[in-house]
Formats: C-alpha cells, sequence, structure tokens
C-alpha cells in the first residue's frame, strides 16, 4: 500500500548488512530522521469547490518532458540488493516515463542503461585521474544522454556506523556472522551465489584487465573523492554541452555560484542524511535556494521524500522537481522491476490524490499559496496573506 510497506518487505528479503547499506544514515542518523521532520512540519492549505475532475502532473524539467515531477536519484551499488537493480530501476522508470539517475557507482553500464532508458541521466562523482572524467563524460554524450549530475556533497567518505557494525566495509569480505545471518535471508542468498559482487561497470575499462569486481571497488575507491574544486565544476561546464545539474547544494551562496559557473540546475539534497550528520534538511534549505536564484536555475530537491504530500510540499516551497533514492530501491529489493514499478506508481496515486484534495489540478501549479506549516510560520515569499487568511484564532474570531 505505501513506500513503508515496500520498506518492510525489503527488510524481510534482506541480510542486515544489504539492508543497513540501503537504509542507514551517517553518525548518530540525526539528519536522516531530521530530513523527515522537516517534511512532516508543513501542513497543506486545500482549496475546495475548484473543478478537479481533469489532472496533470506531468511536468518538463530541463528541455525534457516526464509524465510525474519525480525521478530515480541515483544509487551506488545498488545491485546488491537484487542482481541488476539499476537495470530493472532504468526499466521501471523508462515504463512510468521518469528519469532514471545512473549512479557514478553504478553496478550497470552507461551504454546499456542508456539504451534501456534513453531519457536516463548520468550522476558523475569527479575522478583523480581527469582523462577517467573526459572519457566518462564522453561515453555519456555518446550514449545520447542529454544530462549530466555532477554530486558535490561528498568531499569526504562519511562515518557510517551501522555499516560498519553491521560488517559492511571495503572489501567486502563477510564475516562468519554476517554470512549466518544471512542465511536467514534464503531468496537473497541463491541470488546471489548466483552472480556474485556485481562490478562496478563502469570502471571497468579503466582498471587493469582481470580485475575482480572486489578489486575494482578498491580501483574505484582510488579515484573518488577527488578533490572538490568550483574551478573542476568550470572545467566540467566546458567539456559538457549537455543540461548540468550540481546535486547536493544546500547553502544559498553555492547555489547562486553554480549560476555564475554556467550550471542548468541544483539538487537541494543532503544525500539521503548519508554523508553530513548535521547537515540542514534540504526542505528547510529550499526556500532560501529559491530566493537567491529564482527562476534562473532549475531547482531540484531529495532526500526523505517517502509520500506524494513530500513531492507535493517541495514543489509548493518552489522545487520544479524531485527525486527520490530509497523509496524505489526498497521497491526493487521487495519485488525486482515489479516492485520499482509499485513504488513509481504509489507516489504517482499519491501525488494524483494530493492534488485533487488541495483543489490544485496541475502539479506545474502547486506552489506557496497550497503551503502552511504547523508553527504557522511563513517560509516562502508570497505564503503570509495565504497563511493569516487560514490561521485558526483568525477563523474563529472571524
Ligand atoms: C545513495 N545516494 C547517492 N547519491 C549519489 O549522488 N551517488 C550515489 O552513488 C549514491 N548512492 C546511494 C546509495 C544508496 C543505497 C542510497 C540510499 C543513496 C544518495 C541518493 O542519490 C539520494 O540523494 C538520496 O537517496 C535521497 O534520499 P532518500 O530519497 O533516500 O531519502
Amino acid at each position: 500500500m505505501s513506500i513503508d510497506d515496500l520498506r518492510k518487505i525489503a527488510r524481510r528479503r534482506l541480510p542486515r548488512v544489504i539492508y543497513d547499506y540501503l537504509e542507514g544514515g551517517a553518525e548518530d542518523e540525526a539528519c536522516l530522521a531530521a530530513n523527515r521532520r522537516a517534511f512532516e512540519k508543513h501542513r497543506l492549505l486545500p482549496r475546495y469547490l475548484v473543478d478537479i475532475t481533469q489532472r496533470d502532473q506531468s511536468t518538463t524539467v530541463l528541455g525534457q518532458r516526464f509524465a510525474s515531477p519525480f525521478g530515480i536519484a541515483p544509487t551506488g551499488m545498488i545491485a546488491m540488493v537484487r542482481p541488476r537493480a539499476d537495470v530493472l530501476l532504468a526499466e521501471a522508470a523508462a515504463r512510468a516515463d521518469v528519469p532514471f539517475v545512473i549512479s557514478g557507482a553504478s553496478t550497470a553500464s552507461i551504454e546499456e542503461i542508456a539504451r534501456i532508458a534513453p531519457k536516463s541521466w548520468y550522476q558523475h562523482y569527479p575522478c583523480r585521474d581527469a582523462g577517467m572524467t573526459s572519457d566518462l563524460l564522453r561515453r555519456v554524450a555518446d550514449a545520447g544522454l542529454q544530462t549530466l549530475v555532477v554530486t558535490v556533497d561528498v568531499p569526504l567518505h562519511s562515518k557510517r556506523e551501522r555499516n560498519i557494525r553491521s560488517g559492511w566495509v571495503r572489501p567486502y569480505k563477510p564475516t562468519l556472522a554476517v554470512v549466518l545471518e544471512a542465511s536467514r535471508h534464503p531468496g537473497w542468498v541463491v541470488d546471489y551465489l548466483r552472480t556474485g559482487l556485481p562490478f562496478m561497470e563502469n570502471y571497468r575499462k579503466y582498471a587493469p584487465p582481470d580485475t575482480s569486481a572486489r578489486d575494482l571497488t578498491s580501483f574505484y575507491a582510488g579515484q573518488v573523492p577527488a578533490a572538490h574544486s568550483w574551478a573542476a565544476i568550470e572545467k566540467i561546464r566546458r567539456e559538457w554541452s549537455g543540461s548540468l545539474v550540481l546535486k547536493g547544494i544546500l547553502h544559498p551562496d553555492d547555489a547562486s555560484q553554480a549560476l555564475r559557473c554556467g550550471v542548468d540546475g541544483v539538487i537541494v539534497s543532503n544525500h539521503g542524511g548519508r554523508q553530513l550528520d548535521r547537515a540542514t534538511a534540504p526542505i528547510d534549505a529550499l526556500p532560501r535556494i529559491v530566493d537567491a536564484v529564482g527562476d534562473r536555475l532549475t531547482v531540484m530537491l531529495d532526500s526523505g521524500i517517502r509520500r506524494g504530500a513530500d513531492i507535493a510540499t517541495a514543489l509548493c516551497l518552489g522545487a520544479r522537481f524531485v527525486f527520490v533514492g530509497r523509496a524505489p530501491a526498497y521497491g526493487v529489493a521487495a519485488g525486482g522491476v515489479d516492485g520499482a514499478m509499485k513504488a513509481l506508481s504509489i507516489l504517482r496515486n499519491e501525488v494524483d490524490l494530493v492534488c485533487g484534495q488541495i483543489g490544485c489540478p496541475s502539479a506545474t501549479a502547486l506552489g506557496p499559496a497550497f503551503i502552511d506549516r504547523y508553527d504557522g510560520q511563513s517560509v516562502a515569499r508570497g505564503t503570509r496573506a495565504c497563511i493569516a487568511h487560514a490561521h485558526p484564532i483568525e477563523t474563529l474570531r472571524a
């Protein structure tokens, strides 16, 4: 019924070490919890007696039209939850006509995904070897993909204590305790024995011949993260002629700087709580970023979305488009391509329901007039009049 139901099915099917990799955040996981709380403190302000018989949530973002205002965020090493999970997610995205963002740590190649889902985007982590970055960008362009996403919120690897405790540490050699726990999830074990540790396909051609899947993850870790700088972004801008998006922006000044560098869009994100545990929640950072850059930059958002109402809230607060990471990943872990489709259709149906219920038949018309906040505080330009009008005390006096 809900994304949380898919999460529970995924948790039952996956060994703890893999479920924790998917579910976990950094350190105390304060950021992970705060991402959800930040959505929950918002309240929508419905308008009634509006004709909502024809509802439409299709959206154009960075020159591409999609059937819904959300896409699938990049998730590295996702084939650990199910063999070829990247391909299954791409298939689901293509069928649902939403974008799939290929992870820089993908276990399927750019070329294969582009054939399955030609409207995919590619997410890149800049490499220490600049030649490798250039070659990857060329491959993305040759595969016909239009949008490059550069993730900027991994200047260093974070401390994911849950992962370390449950045994997800390179070079990925399971301890006896991990093997014993995994044996309680025979469906996953049979799949894993059949396919083994997945290869990070995009890096295979740069590693020495016959590099094993395990050694390839170490090779990749020797390349990423590279030193981060605005100069590196400017260089990518010169090399990449398609749409360029920075993922992981939280500060309005960084969004303004992105604009000056010729970037086309930003994804306001804290990496789903997996990087800086005290990072602000993207939904809280969003209005300041929208104020700073207005329509000059395509502002998108991810982190913490589990409901259609979260998507509507982000769009009301100024995001043009959003991404979901764990939601479709729970789906693909729970039920392969059908599970991923299920996750997307749950979210699509919930967006439709919310739009209908608040009297906004077109998702592109969502805006600050439809939002209130639990504490009644104005969070975006233009909301104040709306909030004053709807405040319960004012209503009682009236
Ligand atoms: C991620 N994320 C991520 N981001 C990125 O830019 N490159 C990557 O390779 C990965 N890998 C990855 C693996 C897994 C298992 C997860 C859960 C997440 C972050 C992802 O793109 C997105 O920002 C968050 O998942 C959004 O938060 P929610 O929707 O999961 O709450």
